[in-house]
């Protein structure tokens, strides 16, 4: 995120076009052509096919982008357009605390090595600038691949040093980078910000849910002193400096030792259950729902750390609500106060948004640090006309005695309403969407857009099709596109439209063709990460189905690509490796160097050798992508 960059770009103008009235845009002097460029981008499904679309459509060529796409790809390689340098930066296993050992193929290197190295699956992450050519780099470790982490693949019952080294590849590292004579960014390990942040790294629970009777347990009866964090997917920056890192999947690290264990109706709406794939809940109690019914309460939040200092304590901010969080995309809006747009990914499940009590104070740093701490969360209602690919929408609130949030309704306080938040979405009649990952606000705050990367049970009991979900059985995703009301963040209403709907138009109908803005050259499934530049490029970037097969042919493996939202044009960026997904991307402030993650390599034994090839271990790995004649990334 960059502010400084808010008030200098203006380029999307136009797009604001198609919601505004035609008379006034040429009244304020606008060309004809400009307007039907805008429209044909907010339209570009309702023109898609017809002779105008294609004359739009060569009226259209972007003016943001000037990089020749790249092919899909079935390769083990991370590949760039010409002229592009990509590069490993970090790869799971480095060694990044003092003393810590260099990666080992075995599998046999134990939790206190994985505790200093980079842990395993790299996804979102920031850029903290600390000098010209020298920075801090915050990221998240999902999750690790039991089939690489050990030697027996995952194969066996784990051992309690093992659950104690599968905690370590979790949670986030933190780490310096130096730009050499060449231009490289490289690691600097042992360097004195460093830092490794794991599932047992002492955390304080923060805002309404702090110390709540759900959230004590035996080992802390205060309910506001938590160890760890876990599935960490993406993250968020704040504009005073701190990184936010997202709580997604917690409950798969839950089980049960009781053989007559049921779910009760939260346990079931967020996907408690007796068996754990991971196993943590065998060695180690913390996990074990029968014997800390109270633990899973603790997660699933927006945790918030301070990168420039390495004794800090991480702060869960609760007023953000618990749910399987995506990424934080945090926002100034003009009137100060700070707006962070929040997913749930899962299918069905809703988008959020919190508005702080407060007001950001760019003149002084330390007022600004618990800003996250208070405030007001809303979730989303979409409406659209029948069959309309566009609409209005409403963000509704959810505060303790409002919108049936009551005690009668099962909701006890604001603790309850935060802690069961998904809850609370479905009794104040939120939308149900298709799986609501990254949301990104364009750097003129104008417009915001959200990847809906896919979901399998549209048109089934509880998620009816129509408005943002518009396909039945949506194997493809879509971008989904809003302006808050007056250009206001805190304002409770917005218009919507699609941006982008992936799909496959060489073999689909209908709408499983994809939007007019996707075809035969540049197609994918299941858009995830999300972000956009200074210049307002969007990134988007696949974890999708890769088997380049059936309804997915010619897709390739995942890969990244680069819309320019005032035409709808997208053109492929980059292909990652076999069996990967793309995911994280961060930007230095000059724009000339990109950081892209590549995680998973080779999952499930697929047979991926990135990054080092030969028959080496693949391994979760950030690329490093620079132009060969230093341009600005994407222009
Ligand atoms: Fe961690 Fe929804 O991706
Ligand atoms: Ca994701
Ligand atoms: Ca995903």
């Amino acid at each position: 995120m960059n502010h400084e960059a808010n008030k200098a770009y203006d380029e999307e103008d136009h797009i604001e076009l198609e919601h505004s009235d035609f008379d006034r845009l040429v009244q304020k002097g606008l060309s004809r052509r400009g307007f039907l460029q805008g429209s044909a981008a907010a339209m570009g499904l309702f023109l898609a096919a017809t002779p105008l679309a294609k004359a739009v459509a060569a009226a259209t060529e972007s003016t943001l982008l000037d990089f020749k796409q790249i092919p899909a790809s079935t390769a083990d390689t991370f590949a760039v357009p010409e002229g592009y340098i990509a590069e490993p930066l970090i790869s799971w296993g480095d060694p990044i605390l003092p003393g810590a050992p260099a990666f080992d193929e075995s599998g046999l290197q134990d939790a206190a090595a994985q505790a200093g190295q980079f842990g395993d699956n790299t996804d979102g992450m920031s850029f903290f600038p600390l000098g010209d050519d020298h920075a801090l780099i915050a990221v998240n470790n999902e999750y690790t691949n039991y089939e690489y982490l050990f030697a027996h693949q995952g194969k066996q019952a784990l051992t309690a040093d093992e659950v104690k080294k599968a905690q370590a590849a979790h949670g986030a590292s933190i780490f310096e980078i130096k730009r050499n004579a060449k231009g490289q960014w490289q690691v600097q390990p042992g360097a004195g910000l460093n830092r490794r942040i794991t599932a047992y790294t002492p955390m304080e629970l923060t805002g309404p849910a702090a110390g709540h009777a759900l959230m004590q347990t035996s080992a802390d009866n205060s309910g506001k002193m938590v160890l760890g964090t876990f599935n960490n997917c993406a993250n968020g920056q704040t504009p005073w400096g701190t990184y936010l890192t997202c709580e997604e999947n917690f409950n798969g690290y839950f089980g049960s030792s009781d053989a007559n264990f049921s779910q009760d109706k939260h346990q079931k709406r967020y996907g408690l259950k007796n068996e754990s794939k991971y196993q943590w809940f065998t060695r180690d109690e913390r996990f074990d729902l029968a014997k800390n019914p109270n633990e899973p309460h603790r997660f699933g939040w927006i945790v918030e750390i301070d990168p420039m200092d390495p004794t800090s304590t991480p702060k869960k901010r609760t007023a953000l609500g618990r749910f399987k969080h995506e990424n934080a995309a945090v926002t100034v809006d003009d009137n100060g106060h700070v707006v962070v747009y929040l997913g749930d990914d899962e299918r069905g499940e809703h988008l959020y948004k919190f508005v702080s009590k407060n007001t950001y104070n760019p003149n002084d740093k330390a007022a600004n640090h618990d800003l996250l701490e208070e405030g007001t969360l809303y979730v989303a209602r979409f409406s659209a006309e029948d069959g309309a690919l566009k609409g209005q929408g409403e963000w509704l609130e959810l505060t303790h005695g409002k919108n049936g949030l009551t005690k009668e309704n099962g909701f006890a306080d604001q603790a309850e309403v935060m802690i069961f938040a998904r809850e609370a979405a479905t009794q104040v009649g939120a939308t149900t969407m298709d799986r609501p990952e990254w949301v990104a606000v364009h750097p003129n705050g104008k417009s915001v857009c959200c990847t809906l990367t896919n979901n399998k049970n549209r048109g089934k009991e509880g998620q009816p099709v129509g408005g943002p979900n518009p396909r039945e059985k949506n194997n493809y995703g879509q971008i989904v596109r809003w302006w808050p009301r007056g250009g206001d963040h805190t304002a409770t209403g917005f218009d919507w439209d699609l941006f982008l709907v992936a799909g496959n138009p060489t073999i689909g109908e209908g709408l499983y063709k994809g939007s007019s803005n996707v075809n035969a050259d540049n197609m994918f499934n299941s858009p995830d990460g999300l972000g956009f530049d200074a210049d307002g490029r969007l990134w988007i970037q696949t974890d999708g189905n890769y088997s380049n097969e059936g309804e997915f042919a010619g897709m390739g493996n995942n890969q990244m690509l680069c819309a320019d939202p005032a035409t709808g044009e997208i053109r492929r960026f980059a292909t990652g490796p076999i069996a990967c997904e793309i995911t994280g991307l961060t930007f230095a402030p000059d724009q000339r160097t990109l950081f892209v993650g590549v995680q998973h390599p080779g999952e499930k034994l697929a047979p991926s050798h990135f990054p080092a090839g030969g028959n080496s271990k693949p391994r979760s790995t950030i690329m490093v992508v620079r132009r060969q004649d230093g341009g600005i990334i994407g222009a």
